[in-house]
């Protein structure tokens, strides 16, 4: 059987907790980054963790050949793993034409491949923010793609209707976007977990800092939205749980006998408070965070949360980790990688 996976972008968070998973479940991961957001060090705890050192290049998908002259070489290659990407919201704004040249182009020379090489199965990273500003919650597969307001959510939106008509025109690709919600966490050992570049632009990585002393405060944007306790609620997912799920897309895809598009949210159904996320964080780890409620910041929404049925009942997937052990995962991993900073 075919087993050999190419992971794009497998040095980074998602990548590298997947590429364990990958090596968990009988797969040969071979990683693809060009370290824009990532350390070399990320293989050791990859080794570390699993025992295995999976192959790795050094290259960019945003340049076909360099994409080519690897897989060209290698024989019995089942799927694409496709993380390669930026991912900051923010920064999208201020370097929209950067993101869509890697976001898309990174796409394309990944398609180009699959369909060149006979790659059968192909799982996209997308994000919940396909959905926009959503009506209803929680949100479904099938609701229509909502008002984007940034370049990184159109990017991802973008990239799946190219997969959609690449996979109208194809003869036999299977292909899974995977729609995530809000990955926190690290890997139990606290061998890997979020590296972030500089300041971090996501909530639990700059918690954990200012825990660690690293940061002054934590600002929480907003706390008269019309939520329980006023702060944004989102569906926070332990990244470990997010990687499974990619075992499970690829085993679905690898059933399939006949080509295939299909969509599915990854998240755990569960609305979380941005303060309930702080204080859970203070409560499980005995640490107190210094933050302050601060006027609301541009682009974030109020509320969004997942409907998670289709994954169960297609992917039999279903995350298995709850918020605290996410939280404790992350404290853990930071306690580990003050070297980092
Ligand atoms: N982390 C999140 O909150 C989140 C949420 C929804 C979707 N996603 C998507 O999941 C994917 C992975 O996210 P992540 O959090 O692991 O990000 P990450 O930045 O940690 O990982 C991305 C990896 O891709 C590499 N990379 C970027 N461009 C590349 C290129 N052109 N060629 C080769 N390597 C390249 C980076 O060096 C990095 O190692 C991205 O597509 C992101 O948009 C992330």
């Amino acid at each position: 059987m075919k087993n050999k996976v190419v992971v794009t972008g497998g040095l980074g968070y998602i990548g590298s907790h997947t590429v364990v998973a990958l090596l968990e479940n009988g797969y040969e991961p071979i990683i693809i980054d060009n370290l824009e957001n990532s350390s070399l060090e990320v293989i050791n705890g990859i080794f570390k963790i699993t025992g295995i050192k999976p192959s790795l290049h050094i290259i960019d998908c945003k340049v076909y050949i360099e994409l080519e002259t690897v897989i060209k070489n290698i024989e019995g290659i089942c799927g694409i793993i496709h993380f390669a990407a930026y991912k900051s919201v923010n920064e999208s704004i201020e370097k929209s034409y950067a993101y869509y040249e890697n976001n898309i182009l990174s796409l394309i020379n990944v398609i180009k491949i699959a369909d060149k090489y006979a790659i059968e199965n192909i799982v996209f990273s997308s994000s919940c923010t396909v959905y926009g500003n959503p009506l209803e919650q929680p949100v479904t597969e099938n609701m229509p793609f909502g008002e984007i307001t940034n370049p990184y959510g159109k990017s991802k939106m973008m990239c799946e209707e190219i997969l959609k008509d690449f996979y109208i025109s194809s003869a036999k690709h299977k292909v899974i976007s995977l729609r995530y919600f809000n990955p926190i966490g690290a890997h139990t050992t606290g061998l890997i977990g979020e590296l972030p570049n500089g300041i971090p632009n996501n909530l639990l990585p700059y918690i954990t800092k200012v825990a660690s002393g690293k940061l002054a405060k934590l600002k929480v944007f907003g706390n008269d939205y019309n939520t329980k306790d006023g702060t944004c609620m989102r569906d926070f997912i332990h990244v470990c749980d997010l990687a499974d799920a990619h075992i499970s897309a690829l085993n679905y895809a690898n059933s399939k006998e006949n080509k295939n598009y299909d969509v599915f949210n990854i998240g755990t159904g569960i609305p979380t408070s941005v303060l309930e996320l702080i204080t859970t964080f203070e409560k499980v780890n005995n640490i107190k965070i210094d933050y302050e409620f601060t006027k609301r910041r541009a682009g974030d929404i109020e509320s969004i949360y997942a409907k998670t049925d289709k994954a169960a009942e297609t992917l039999s997937w279903k995350s298995k980790r709850n918020i605290s052990q996410s939280l404790k995962d992350a404290w853990n991993w930071e306690l580990k990688n003050n070297k980092h900073d």
